[in-house]
């Protein structure tokens, strides 16, 4: 049976399509299972935003046809790890836990790399450089998430 694993941001259109992407380039996609999605419903339907695109792109991934689609409670049992891109993020899917084993499945997702930071940053408002930034603090975190699951 394949692990699954669902990487949750706020908007689902700029950190957790990258982090998809990203984790799905570092496993075996016969043991492991990636999806993603956002916490507010606000850009459902959405393709992700193009600074985030255009960054996959830059490291090899194209991202464009990705869609967001909204955080539910089903993917609680749909999913074994929940991986939240910051604190906000993961206080809004604790929230919605109907008991501890949902819970237990939800982590932040630079809770197990050392980069000095607890939180991926919301790179939304900033420049094009919070994207790059934010695509380094993913990788990292995913390629310590994928030796573990392997
Ligand atoms: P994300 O970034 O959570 O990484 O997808 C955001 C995208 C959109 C908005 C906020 C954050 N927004 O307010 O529309």
């Amino acid at each position: 049976m394949k692990t699954k694993v669902l990487m949750i941001c706020l908007g689902n259109i700029c950190r957790s399509p990258l982090a998809e992407a990203i984790l799905k380039s570092k496993v075996d996609p016969r043991k492991i299972w990636v999806d993603y999605a956002g916490t507010s419903g606000c850009h459902v339907g959405d393709a992700p935003n193009p600074r985030s695109i255009t960054v996959a792109l830059k490291y090899g991934m194209d991202i464009s046809s990705q869609q967001c689609r909204r955080f539910s409670t089903s993917d609680f049992v749909e999913f074994d790890l929940v991986y939240a891109m910051d604190q906000n993020n993961y206080l809004d899917i604790i929230r919605l836990a109907k008991n501890n084993s949902e819970s237990a499945k939800v982590r932040l997702l630079l809770n197990k790399v050392d980069l000095g930071i607890r939180e991926v940053p919301d790179p939304y408002y900033g420049d094009g450089d919070g994207f790059e930034n934010v695509y380094k603090m993913i990788d990292a975190a995913c390629g310590a998430i994928a030796k573990k699951l392997y």
